[in-house]
């Protein structure tokens, strides 16, 4: 590649549904640069390979997402904060000697709630569904918003235990109560916000949990989008708001340009024009 322009791209497995391409080219038109993104497929025991490639062909930064968050940030030579807690990266940067690697999920969840549902977290009563990775990867972004409880659920309950080990020293210096629980087990106890980072959703499968943990005046929000979720269902139904994920994925791309070019795009009118189509 001799050309100037800046090459970006998104790699994953599959990747042919991700949105990030457009998300990016959007941010880029409204911003001025002329870059170029694209999505590539990478095969499942070849990322590594994957990634050497872009740096041989002079590409400045890629986004990653599943299933190579882990792997990741095991390539990257040096971490963000972010990256470094949750353990998983889906955005590097590449630089003459080193592979710095960043998590932006947690930022965009967060600034999609705050900023876009105007729902603060400051002092609020959260329950995070799920303690897989994309579960893993929020948590420390939500403690830096100082909830006054963040309750973790999950079917397989030493899952959640594992989390809360790790996380305890940091939700104590965030002065913020780390509770666990099994999903079946789901105290009705009012949260003001409650969010789905199980991969349920995407199986169209049951989360098996009780429907009075929903409340009127609570937001349920599921980090799937797309589709509308039998949990987005179940929520509404019991008179909560609901959200699902498009504004995180938006967030988290914004937080992404923002690293690779020092600029932070408009993302309200990106999210609008995604809903439309
Ligand atoms: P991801 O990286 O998307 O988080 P993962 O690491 O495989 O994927 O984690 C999936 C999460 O969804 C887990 O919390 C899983 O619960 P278990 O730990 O009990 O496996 C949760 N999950 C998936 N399907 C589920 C279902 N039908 N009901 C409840 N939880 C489910």
């Amino acid at each position: 590649m001799t050309d100037l322009k800046k090459h970006f791209a998104v790699i994953g497995n599959p990747i042919h549904h991700s949105l990030s391409p457009q998300i990016h080219a959007a941010f880029a038109k409204e911003t001025g640069l002329d870059i170029d993104y694209e999505a590539v497929l990478s095969p499942l025991d070849q990322f590594k390979n994957t990634i050497h490639t872009l740096i041989t062909q002079k590409f400045t930064g890629a986004n990653v997402t599943l299933p190579f968050k882990k792997e990741a940030y095991q390539l990257a030579t040096t971490h963000s904060s972010h990256a470094r807690i949750s353990e998983a990266v889906n955005t590097l940067e590449f630089k003459e000697d080193e592979i710095i690697g960043h998590n932006t999920d947690g930022i965009g969840l967060v600034r999609d709630l705050e900023q876009n549902l105007d729902t603060h977290l400051k002092n609020k009563k959260i329950l995070l569904i799920g303690a897989g990775g994309a579960a893993e990867g929020v948590i420390y972004s939500m403690l830096e918003k100082k909830p006054s409880e963040l309750t973790l659920t999950n079917r397989t309950i030493e899952k959640s235990n594992v989390i809360q080990n790790k996380m305890d020293v940091h939700a104590k210096s965030f002065d913020v109560n780390l509770n666990v629980t099994e999903i079946a087990k789901c105290p009705h106890q009012y949260f003001d916000v409650i969010i789905n980072a199980t991969s349920a959703s995407l199986i169209n499968a049951e989360l098996h949990m009780d429907p009075k943990v929903f409340h009127k005046g609570s937001l349920a929000y599921d980090m799937m989008y797309g589709k509308e979720t039998s949990y987005i269902r179940e929520a509404r139904s019991q008179g909560s708001k609901t959200s699902d994920g498009l504004g995180m994925l938006v967030e988290q791309a914004a937080e992404a340009f923002f690293i690779w070019h020092h600029i932070q795009p408009t993302t309200r009118s990106v999210i609008e024009s995604l809903r439309s189509h």
